[in-house]
């Protein structure tokens, strides 16, 4: 039987450059989507799928990240003097359990396999999941449920895919498949930001994996690839030489809130999913059109 996937790694220490200026002193992953920051969506996800313990792989200037997840002792006493008891709940919703989280920092951007390298302490000798925070994932079941119950089923290491945009295939991760039945397949092979017509599919890796800890010993030998950084991908290519690797095109809808475009589309869906405010929300984006 598979062991349990109770930890989850966040790469938080990216400079959101796409999104700046307003990037400059907050950190991308706590720009608000409607009302909470994208982090609390993620760490809702990973709560989902029975996360018991995340991994924020942080860097300098992301210290806004640890003050969210702690205590506002002044708002706190405001909002509980003035009887705002929904809002301080909702404050209040995302804050751990004494050790729920821990902050590694990543103290050179050398890429996403540098990143989750820097976890392998925490983690430890067990499977885990990578969540990339950039990657909003709406669904009736959690996505990062759904690769932890693929995991549960196959004892393999599993990578979320789902189809790129046409002619977007050179921006991401790629899978080759061993056949395509069904929405999870074994994989043949993978390919970080491979030029255009050569990728092996048109299928990217989305920002959700569980991994076996035998990519902490690749992660420490691998050498830089695309960008000149060190890559998640390449290292999972290794390990696939030795262990399974299964693609799952899980079942819900991705948003990439790390450019200025997809941030504003996934407000506008996550406005629109919101019983309390798709009404209006409805009717400020038709009176624009
Ligand atoms: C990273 C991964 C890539 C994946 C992408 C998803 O790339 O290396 O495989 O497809 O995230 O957003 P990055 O966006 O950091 O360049």
């Amino acid at each position: 039987m598979a062991k349990p996937v109770r930890k989850a790694v966040l790469p938080v220490a990216g400079l959101g450059t796409r999104v700046l200026p307003g990037t400059k002193t907050t950190p991308k992953e706590l720009l608000n989507v409607v009302d909470r920051p994208i982090l609390s969506y993620i760490v809702e996800e990973g709560r989902a799928a029975g996360i018991e313990h995340f991994v924020f792989v942080t860097g300098r200037g992301k210290g806004a990240i640890e003050d969210y997840f702690d205590h506002h002792v002044e708002l706190e006493a405001q909002l509980e003097a003035k009887g705002k008891l929904d809002l301080l709940a909702d404050v209040r919703r995302d804050l751990p359990r004494p050790g729920e989280m821990s902050f590694v920092r990543q103290m050179s951007p050398l890429g996403l396999g540098h990143a989750v390298w820097c976890a392998r302490d925490i983690i430890g000798d067990e499977p885990f999941a990578v969540m990339l925070p950039d990657m909003l994932m709406m669904a009736g079941t959690a996505a990062l449920a759904q690769c932890v119950e693929a995991h549960n089923r196959t004892g393999s290491n599993i990578i979320a895919v789902e189809p790129a945009p046409e002619g977007e295939t050179n921006k991401y991760g790629i899978v080759a498949l061993d056949g395509r039945d069904g929405r999870l397949n074994r994989m043949t092979g993978m390919v970080e930001k491979p030029p255009l017509g050569t990728e092996p599919s048109n299928l990217f890796i989305s920002g959700r994996y569980i991994l076996q800890p035998e990519i902490f010993e690749l992660l420490a030998r691998q050498g830089k690839g695309a960008g000149g950084e060190i890559q998640l991908t390449d290292a999972m290519a290794e390990l696939m030489k030795v262990q399974p690797f299964h693609a799952l095109e899980y079942d819900g809808t991705t948003y990439d809130c790390g450019d200025k475009i997809g941030l504003l589309r996934a407000n506008v869906a996550y406005a629109l999913a919101r019983p309390e405010l798709s009404e209006a929300a409805r009717a400020v984006i038709q009176a624009l059109l």
